[in-house]
């Protein structure tokens, strides 16, 4: 629970505005002037007087010592739990996922600020207006279909019977919208003629169709099950028939159109995001009727890819309202799969992904209809696995003992593993394998890493959970092949842009004694490449890391958003800053992962990425002097070269040292 749901916006009506009009400029400065920022965040948050400012918990995240701030005086909120800060404006964005417009819209009518909307252009209109258009037509088919269904003959005795024979409630029919297509070929065409209401429209979205006998209704004879966009509005349908032959398809769906990108919707989101907040955890679920069951059993922080199997697009929105999914997908090979694949998509986003697998035979809508609402909750709570036990049971069903199978369920594992983007995660799950299977962890860990590189060519190596001296990847320089020192480059700047400004410990030596001191990661790299007076070879790396020192000499640590704009990095940036996750605060509360730890942890990971660096540059330098010795004509002394190889060498092995790598000479 992390949001006062009491006085949350989203219980409010669908939001239909005048697509006509615009919010003048001067009306949106009168709304920010009015606005009291301590009164409006008041209203979701407890907030007391502390000091200048006001504090209260977090309602973003799960707190138990208040860290959200709002300074009346700088008219800003911080938060430092999720690390959120904006406006007022941005606070209501943000908490209640309004768009800018609504929520300026929101505080006008708070602050009775008369919005005087200004005309849009004509071509932005007329955009607009092919849009309306669309989501007029849905609305206007969906007002016919729930007619149909409650209130003409036919609806009642064949949609209704059915939709009542499979349990479920008129609250849930209303709440879902859900309708009936009648048999006639011709009854959504007759209703718009009847009430001059254009065929156009209605025939770009599918639901009338046209061939050699002229126009016919696509859904006729199915139950019809609307699909909202997040703010409520129908963009398209999902039909079921009600005849058991198996030659007609089970469900039809609308095809896709201007206001409906099927890889961009959630069958059920409208309905459940409060609860998903809520709950802060989302249940995935295969079809229209098993988020309508579980709706209906109470559970209400249901969604469905329905149509489509699940995509990245969909994922993102799960996104934006919690980190945490469940699957309940069927436990037939088809639900099986879909399970796979949707749990290697959820772990990459950087999810937390949970399985529940029913019985054989059973999806979770016939589930529900055969145990009680509190067994079922029970049910979804007992039986939640993550995805190694998830992987390992159904991998291992047959075959128990079989080493082949068990290697080969193993890499299974590793391959999912390798994909979550965040750290820590990684480790925690290496640790739950080497348990399950009883075997070395370090070992685990080893194999991960190789994925890794395989994958991305950033240098596992540095990885905050790999700190041990048999997993660096220690090429044999006796090979006397230079290193590609671009990976090594490439995990600095990485760990400068994501965790420049967390605090690493570091040992400094005062007048004989030694503390230990706080320092910024970013600044601890820079101190250590600068020391040796080394450079990188990556031009974009060198100018990020030119930025940073010279935003060190202002006193100031740049994060990647100074680089968001810099159109020539913007693209470094995103690929360095996407691949590995920022460590979420959310996520070490849940795991009590204390931040000394953590910090530790950082500094093991920058000493770790900056030595190897160290290390092989030098290697590189001696391989240069060694090569240098082959080429010396006979006249020359070759002593200089011989003493300044074995300077290197001690060098070199000053910074294995520190790696803790025994070198063999
Ligand atoms: N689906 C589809 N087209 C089909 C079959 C299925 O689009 N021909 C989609 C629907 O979104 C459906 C989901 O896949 O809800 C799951 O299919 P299935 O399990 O077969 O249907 P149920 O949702 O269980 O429907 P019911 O309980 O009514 O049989
Ligand atoms: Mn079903």
């Amino acid at each position: 629970m992390c949001v006062q749901l009491s006085n949350s916006i989203f219980n409010s009506k669908k939001y239909i505005f005048d697509l006509k009009k615009l919010i003048p400029q001067e009306t949106i400065a009168k709304i920010f002037d009015s606005a009291d920022i301590v009164e409006v965040i008041g209203d979701f948050v407890n907030l007391k007087k502390s000091g200048s400012n006001f504090k209260g918990l977090s309602p973003f995240a799960n707190e138990k010592t208040p860290s959200f701030m709002v300074s009346p005086g700088k008219r800003i909120f911080k938060d430092f739990s999720s690390g959120k800060g904006g406006n007022v404006v941005t606070f209501l964005m943000e908490h209640d996922h309004l768009s800018y417009p609504d929520a300026l819209r929101w505080l006008a009518n708070k602050y009775n600020i008369e919005i005087v909307e200004k005309e849009e252009t004509e071509d932005q209109l007329k955009v607009k207006h092919q849009r309306e258009a669309l989501y007029l037509a849905h609305q206007f088919a969906n007002e016919f279909f729930k007619n149909s269904l409650k209130e003409s003959d036919e609806g009642k005795s064949i949609g209704l019977s059915y939709l009542k024979k499979r349990g479920y409630h008129l609250k849930t029919i209303d709440e879902f919208e859900i309708g009936y297509s009648p048999e006639n070929y011709n009854a959504l065409e007759n209703k718009a003629k009847e009430t001059s209401y254009s065929i156009e429209p209605l025939k770009k979205v599918g639901l009338i169709k046209e061939n050699e006998k002229g126009n016919y209704d696509f859904f006729r004879g199915r139950i019809i099950f609307p699909i909202h966009n997040i703010t409520g509005r129908i963009i398209g349908f999902g039909g079921r028939t009600l005849r058991k032959d198996n030659k007609v398809a089970k469900y039809f769906n609308s095809p896709e159109s201007e206001i409906y990108n099927k890889s961009h919707v959630l069958y059920g989101l409208f309905q459940s995001k409060n609860e998903i907040i809520k709950n802060d955890c989302c249940f995935l679920v295969e079809g229209y009727t098993d988020v309508i069951s579980l709706h209906h059993n109470n559970i209400k922080n249901t969604v469905s890819s329905s149509g489509t199997s699940l995509t990245d697009g969909q994922i993102r929105l799960i996104k934006r309202f919690t980190n945490n999914v469940v699957i309940l997908y069927d436990s037939d090979p088809a639900g099986i799969n879909a399970s796979f694949r949707g749990v290697d998509m959820l772990l990459k986003a950087g999810l937390n992904v949970k399985v529940v697998l029913f019985p054989t035979g059973e999806d979770p809508d016939s589930y529900a209809h055969q145990v009680s609402n509190e067994d079922l909750k029970l049910y979804l709570n007992d039986n939640q696995i993550d995805f190694i036990s998830f992987k390992t049971n159904h991998l291992m069903e047959k075959t128990k003992n079989d080493p082949a199978n068990i290697s080969k369920t193993i890499n299974e594992i590793i391959n999912s593993i390798s994909i979550i983007p965040n750290v820590v995660s990684r480790s925690v799950y290496i640790k739950k394998t080497a348990q399950v299977f009883e075997m070395d962890e370090q070992l685990l860990i080893n194999e991960v890493q190789k994925k890794l590189r395989s994958k991305d060519g950033i240098n596992a190596t540095s990885s905050l959970p790999s700190i041990s001296k048999n997993t660096l990847p220690s090429k044999p320089f006796e090979k006397g092949i230079k290193h590609d020192l671009n990976y090594q480059e490439k995990d600095l700047i990485r760990l400068m842009l994501n965790y420049g400004a967390h605090s690493i410990p570091l040992k400094v030596e005062n007048e004989n004694e030694e503390s230990i001191e706080e320092y910024p990661l970013a600044q601890y790299i820079i101190e250590e490449i600068l020391t040796d007076k080394l450079s990188y070879n990556n031009e974009k790396y060198q100018l990020v890391f030119d930025e940073f020192l010279e935003g060190l000499q202002k006193g100031l640590i740049l994060n990647e958003q100074h680089f968001v704009q810099n159109n020539h990095l913007t693209g470094l940036v995103a690929d360095l800053t996407t691949s590995e996750n920022v460590l979420s605060l959310n996520w070490k509360k849940k795991h009590q992962i204390h931040t000394k730890v953590e910090s530790e942890r950082l500094k093991q990971a920058a000493h770790q990425s900056v030595y190897i660096f160290k290390l092989r540059v030098t290697e590189n330098l001696i391989l240069d002097k060694q090569q240098l010795l082959k080429e010396l004509d006979s006249t020359e002394s070759p002593e200089p070269i011989m003493e300044e190889i074995k300077e290197l060498i001690k060098v070199r092995n000053i910074f294995a040292d520190e790696l803790g790598i025994i070198v063999t000479q």
